[in-house]
């Protein structure tokens, strides 16, 4: 297993690319399943998790290329409809090629998702959705199977236990713009990806209206053409760099990043002290006053503060004045982080789904180890901070969701290495 080798105290400074939003990409990939004609995909992140879904759509059937940044998947048809659990398992956003396989072929194997370090992870919403509009879904040997002759167009309410769904919402888009009539979701997820997604779908040929509302109006239509298509800026990518300014102490210019969809961000940094300034060329970021004010943060579905940044902002409170407290709405169980921050020298205790951050003037380096892909970010972010060196174990997590982390780290001032280990490991993620 690689690791992570941080020797902490250096303030970070300098200018970094923001790139390919990972959650976009992975559905509008596997959207491009609704057609057959030749796609171009551009802004694409080179990450372990878009490989994944690349190999799915080459084991379906569908041609491949890659360049930098740029992904084509070549006009042709699948030759078979379904996604194994070796590729599955290693990756839950594989569940989005139900819907436009069902949508377009009628039929579909799906191997069901697991659960994850995060949570539970259900995909009730996934599959109310999709059989709404018709489709026959049913389990057999730990594979979804899902037959539909043509879905049909429906109202469809998609609220679960814990809000909207992002990857429900996107699957659920995805079979409609092929079925029959007009299809109606409410309390959709307004997630900037899946306005992503939806641009993307258009620029295809769909009908769409309500784009990033909580109400999507789709009008089926009976095929789809290619496109070329580029994917927005990573604001999970991009948030993280955010708060590694503030926690460092530094100044990190964003290049080409906006305030846009980071909203909730930006005025939880700018209450803990960090200054966040919108140039026409990026985001300028930095720390107003010597020490981080406590806060107190609730993650919700956006543009409430998101589930994503959660561990990074609490890595940044740990190392606050006072004390702030930390509620996750989206993941309760995604809290993991906790015990490896409190090993780096953090006083943070565990309510329920409520986290609570006593501050303490500085973390110390130690060996951890990451659990999932936001967790991990969150430990390179202490490791910065931190006195000393820290070694943070099992980052395979980090190469699924974020580029070139290393290289941009460096280039902003870290002192950072990874140390391979040729020893290959089961990679389960989330
Ligand atoms: N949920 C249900 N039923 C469902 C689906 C979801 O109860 O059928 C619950 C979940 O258990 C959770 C809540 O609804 O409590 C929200 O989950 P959601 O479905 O929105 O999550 P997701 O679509 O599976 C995407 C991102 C996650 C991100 C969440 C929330 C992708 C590929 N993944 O997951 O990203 O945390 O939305 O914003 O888009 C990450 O990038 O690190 C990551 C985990």
């Amino acid at each position: 297993m690689d690791k992570l080798v941080i020797e902490g105290g250096r303030k970070l400074s300098g200018s970094v690319r923001v790139s390919g939003a990972k959650n976009a990409c992975l559905p509008i990939l596997a959207a491009t399943l609704l057609t057959e004609e030749e796609c171009v995909i551009k802004n694409v992140p080179d990450l372990k998790d878009v490989e994944t879904m690349l190999n799915i759509l080459s084991a379906l059937g569908r041609e491949v290329r890659r360049s930098p940044g740029e992904v084509r998947i070549l006009s042709g048809k699948v030759n078979n409809v379904t996604a194994s659990y070796e590729l599955v398992s290693t990756m839950r956003a594989s569940i989005a090629v139900l819907g436009p396989l069902l949508a377009k072929y009628g039929k579909a194997k799906v191997s069901f998702p697991g659960g994850c370090v995060i949570g539970q992870r259900p995909i009730d919403l996934h599959l109310k959705g999709l059989r709404a509009l018709g489709a026959d879904i049913r389990v057999e040997g730990g594979y979804l199977l899902a037959e539909a002759e043509r879905l049909t167009a429906r109202r469809i309410y998609l609220g679960g236990h814990f809000g909207s769904s992002v990857l429900a919402t996107a699957n659920i888009l995805m079979a409609a713009v092929l079925a029959e009539g007009e299809t109606i979701i409410e309390n959709a997820a307004c997630e900037p990806e899946l306005l992503d997604l939806a641009n993307f779908l258009i620029s295809l040929g769909a009908r769409i209206e309500g784009k990033g509302t909580p109400t999507i109006k789709i009008k089926g239509v009976s095929s789809l053409s290619g496109t070329t298509y580029s994917v927005i800026p990573d604001r999970i990518e991009a948030g993280t760099y955010m708060i590694a300014a503030v926690a460092t102490g530094g100044r990190i210019f964003l290049e080409s990043a906006s305030c846009e969809h980071n909203a909730a961000l930006i005025d939880k940094l700018e209450e803990a002290g960090g200054v966040v300034e919108e140039h026409s060329n990026g985001l300028d970021v930095y720390r107003s006053q010597p020490n981080i004010g406590s806060i107190d943060i609730t993650t919700l579905t956006y543009p409430g503060f998101p589930t994503d940044l959660q561990a990074q902002m609490m890595t940044l409170l740990c190392i606050s004045e006072g004390i702030s407290v930390i509620t996750e709405k989206v993941y309760p169980n995604r809290f993991i982080h906790i015990s490896e921050l409190n090993r780096m020298g953090a006083e943070i205790i565990l309510e329920g789904a409520t986290a609570i951050i006593k501050g303490v003037s500085r973390l110390k380096g130690a060996p951890v180890m990451a659990s999932d892909l936001r967790a991990s970010a969150a430990l390179v972010l202490a490791a910065l901070v931190a006195q000393g060196r820290t070694e943070i174990s099992r980052i395979y997590h980090l190469d699924r969701g974020y580029e070139d982390l290393e290289e941009k780290l460096i280039a902003l001032g870290a002192n950072i290495e990874r140390k391979k280990d040729s020893k290959k490991t089961n990679q389960l993620t989330g």
